[in-house]
């Protein structure tokens, strides 16, 4: 098979990064540009980035040269991991001039033609691309917070009905893109605020878990209260959940349920999609960020220490990696799961 030519704007960034680590070795999208702000336009990729991730960066991609993020890309797949401050217009000039977008910037996550898609979640809400008035189209990843937390709350959604949420996060450094918080500020420290992540973890489930009526998605009706915080951690978010729900389930039927939880990216087998959603444990020291982050190639959230609990019903621990299922690893299985149900002939007809 030719492999699809794909582009990613804020190539230099920390999502940027794992981006190019993840398109490596992807079996169906081929990494073709590189793009980023001025500052780094015209320089080769590997002057051009402060490569951070774990494995060596290929040759093949850090002689790229870094372009502009503009439509004379080639690619007619991008892939964003843009700063926020910018994402809006460029990935709005990127669908009017043709190009699909999967973006993991805020920007565009709530404008009611645009899906906001954690594929094993709500994989129909893809239906909403069909509305865009674009040539293109921008299709969105949730905050990374957000995309941990409503997979392990997916089946628990579906079975038994959730009418409140308590959420307090302990967010790893890398959550805040490169270079991040200063070492002095975190180093021996926690941070208790994250600008607008409470916002965005109190608004992006009721989206992502509601129902698409025809052409709009009508929000779930759940009450949710977070809290973020920032932890000297380096990947891999950490978040205690409390819930009550509709119907009444014991932990027993709930770990149950959670273990054998599966959906449609592992019923098409897609490329980027693990065996397991979610990888329950039993230990009562489990989930933690270093040991667990990297369940599932990064794609698997990790739950633990579900119990009953004296004000909601139960509470829990998920731990989910932020840069790949909470940002690169995401987006590239929305952009799977839109290849194989025919989106990108659709839309590039
Ligand atoms: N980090 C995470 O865990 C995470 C998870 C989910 C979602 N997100 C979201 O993903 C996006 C990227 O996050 P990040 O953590 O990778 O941020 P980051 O490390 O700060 O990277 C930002 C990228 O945007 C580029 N950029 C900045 N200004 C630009 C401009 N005027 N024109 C074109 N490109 C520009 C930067 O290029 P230069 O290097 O050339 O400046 C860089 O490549 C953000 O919207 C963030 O909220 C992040």
């Amino acid at each position: 098979m030719n492999k699809i030519k794909v582009a990613v704007l804020g190539a230099t960034g920390s999502v940027g990064q794992k981006f190019i680590e993840l398109l490596s070795d992807h079996p169906w999208f081929e990494l073709h540009e590189v793009a980023a702000s001025g500052r780094s336009a015209g320089k080769l990729y590997k002057d051009a980035t402060n490569w951070i991730m774990q494995s060596r960066l290929n040759d093949k991609y850090g002689n790229m040269l870094v372009k502009n993020c503009d439509t004379k890309l080639e690619s007619k797949i991008v892939f964003s991991g843009l700063d926020a401050g910018v994402a809006g217009q460029i990935e709005s000039g990127f669908a009017e001039a043709g190009y699909i977008v999967i973006s993991n910037a805020r920007n565009h996550r709530f404008d009611p033609d645009v899906p906001l898609i954690i594929p094993e979640v709500n994989p129909d809400h893809l239906k909403l691309v069909e509305t865009q008035k674009t040539k293109g189209c921008i299709v969105t990843n949730p905050n990374c917070s957000t995309i941990g937390l409503v997979l392990a709350l997916k089946p628990i959604q579906d079975l038994f009905g959730i009418e409140s949420i308590n959420v307090v996060t302990l967010q790893a450094i890398s959550g805040g893109g490169y270079p991040g918080v200063p070492s002095m500020d975190i180093l021996d420290n926690a941070i208790p605020f994250i600008s607008g992540e409470e916002e965005k973890m109190e608004s992006e489930p009721l989206k992502i878990l509601g129902s698409l009526n025809g052409k709009t998605v009508s929000n779930a009706e759940i009450k949710i209260s977070a809290q973020c915080n920032r932890i000297a951690v380096n990947d891999g978010h950490m978040e205690c959940v409390q819930l009550k729900m509709k119907k009444n389930a014991d932990a027993y039927e709930l770990k149950k349920i959670l273990r054998e939880f599966k959906s449609l990216p592992q019923e098409l087998k897609l490329p980027s999609a693990p065996e397991y959603p979610i990888m329950y444990f039993d230990e009562d020291n489990y989930p933690q960020p270093k040991i667990h982050r990297n369940e599932g190639k990064g794609m698997s959230v990790s739950v633990g220490r579900l119990r009953e609990d004296s004000l909601f019903d139960i509470k829990f621990v998920v731990l989910s990696h932020n840069t790949i299922r909470g940002a690169a690893g995401g987006t590239l299985l929305i952009a799977e799961l839109m290849k194989e149900q025919g989106y990108f002939e659709k839309v590039l007809a």
